[in-house]
């Protein structure tokens, strides 16, 4: 009787323990996952699976508006895009389209780019 009591409460203790757990530790890895799936969902087709560039992007692994800009230039581009008169890479006919990402899609994209993608 009392053993099977025992039992229960140990039981509970583990999945408190479980629920606690991946609470505290999800926030880090879905930000740190983002990232790199928002860019295999979304840019993956213009600029290359490992940011190597295409015929319709360019290349943002070792490109220095990534390396060198401030987040908030990458940022502005991610979300309004590049269009004419704008436009950096004469070689390449289409633009940068614009509404690709959320602020917050941005954000993690902007960590990404400057992170994993370099490497
Ligand atoms: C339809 C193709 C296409 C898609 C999809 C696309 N891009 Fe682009 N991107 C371009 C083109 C073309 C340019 C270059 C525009 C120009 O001439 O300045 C560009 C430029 C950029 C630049 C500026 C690079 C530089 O050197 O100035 C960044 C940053 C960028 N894209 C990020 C992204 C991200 C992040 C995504 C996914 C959310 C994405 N792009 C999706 C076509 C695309």
């Amino acid at each position: 009787m009392l053993g099977k009591f025992r039992l229960r409460i140990r039981v509970q203790i583990v999945l408190v323990g479980l629920v606690f757990s991946t609470t505290l530790v999800a926030p880090e890895i879905s930000l740190a996952l983002d990232g790199a799936k928002l860019y295999g969902a979304k840019c993956i087709a213009c600029h290359g699976p490992k940011g190597e560039g295409t015929q319709v992007g360019p290349a943002l692994k070792g490109d220095p508006f990534i390396t060198q800009g401030t987040p908030a230039e990458i940022k502005k581009v991610i979300l309004s895009g590049r269009t004419q008169k704008e436009k950096k890479y004469p070689n390449i006919a289409n633009p940068m389209p614009d509404g690709l990402a959320s602020e917050a899609e941005a954000d993690a994209l902007v960590v990404y780019l400057k992170g994993d993608l370099q490497k």
